[in-house]
């Protein structure tokens, strides 16, 4: 079985990124053969600024590997590294049908907001099942949002099939598990565009006056209080140990305390959480030609595949 995702390029990683896919990835690399990969291609909708790309690009690969992506299990790419996938994504292109890129949602919701959507945001989605089926990828693990793009990369591969033989491997969403999300700052989902966020890799100083500056609600921290549903709470149970957590639940039921001690406890936990991490960051920054051996291996494997995928294909309509 092979497992395969991308995460985009967009910016740095927040905890929602990590609780809620990053750490979910990480952890399937023991299960299953791993395919991860940095999509730039697809962030190119996006970030028009050429030294944010390359560099958020750069740090995506720094973080995976600092968070525990293990290059020896699972193999990490680029995404234009691997040329053949977007060879691949032109044959996609024909045969994939108007009405059904319409229906997807991050060229529809463009629209609806009246913003101009060029045909790289329409053809998202191709690119997406280009990724996917270059890889004979069985399993694709995404968030509720990305449902779609599966969908429309399954109905792809099933027509290329049917018109040309058997040259695709089906692949099935893996839902990750959403009981994951993350409250941001101000207690909505945590997302870049909300402007709520903590970054996995902030500098400490500078996420504690994140922390410190939290708008909690007015209500009297002596009330006795339900930690479940409580954001600032939510947040520390990510990063606590059991016991911490516990114990701060206690404090919230019995009430008698400020929130203060609650941000403080919070960036304390979470200094601890990526300690680690933060750690093994600065040591793979400082060798960069290590990255690039990394990343020139992955792209290596992975070209290796696409290669033998997309001959497949291009024999299967008469290309070769
Ligand atoms: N579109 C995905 C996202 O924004 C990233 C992505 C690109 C991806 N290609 C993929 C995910 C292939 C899974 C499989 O999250």
């Amino acid at each position: 079985m092979r497992v395969l995702s991308g995460i985009q390029p967009t910016g740095r990683f927040h905890w929602g990124n990590y609780f809620g896919a990053i750490r979910q990835y990480i952890d399937l690399q023991f299960e299953d053969a791993a395919f991860y990969f940095i999509a730039d291609l697809h962030a190119l909708n996006s970030v028009r600024d050429p030294a944010a790309l390359r560099g958020w690009t750069l740090d995506a690969a720094i973080d995976l590997l600092a968070l525990g992506l293990d290059p020896e299990r699972a193999v990490l790419f680029v995404q234009s590294d691997v040329p053949a996938v977007s060879e691949l994504c032109w044959i996609l292109m024909t045969g994939a049908p108007m009405g059904l890129l319409e229906r997807c949602h991050a060229y529809k919701d463009k629209k609806a907001k009246g913003q101009p959507a060029d045909a790289g945001v329409f053809a998202y989605p191709v690119l997406m099942a280009a990724d996917i089926l270059a890889y004979d990828s069985d399993t694709v693990p995404v968030g509720e949002d990305q449902v779609q793009h599966i969908e429309v990369c399954r109905d792809l591969a099933a027509s290329f099939n049917h018109q040309f033989g058997q040259v695709f491997t089906m692949p099935k969403a893996k839902l990750l598990d959403a009981s994951k999300k993350v409250p941001g700052t101000d207690g909505e989902k945590m997302s870049k565009s909300y402007n709520n966020t903590l970054e996995v890799f902030e500098d400490p100083k500078a996420q504690r006056k994140k922390i410190m500056r939290i708008v909690t609600d007015s209500r009297a921290m002596d009330e006795p209080k339900e930690p479940e549903g409580d954001y600032l709470y939510q947040l520390f149970s990510l990063v606590a140990t059991e016991a911490e957590r516990d114990a701060m639940a206690a404090l919230y039921r019995r009430g008698g305390f400020g929130y203060g001690e609650v941000k403080k406890a919070l960036a304390d936990a979470a200094g601890h959480f990526f300690a680690e991490p933060r750690a093994k960051r600065a040591e793979l920054a400082a060798d960069p030609k290590r990255i690039r051996e990394i990343l020139d291996d992955g792209a290596a494997r992975a070209r290796r595949k696409a290669e033998e995928v997309l001959q497949r294909a291009k024999r299967a309509c008469g290309l070769a």
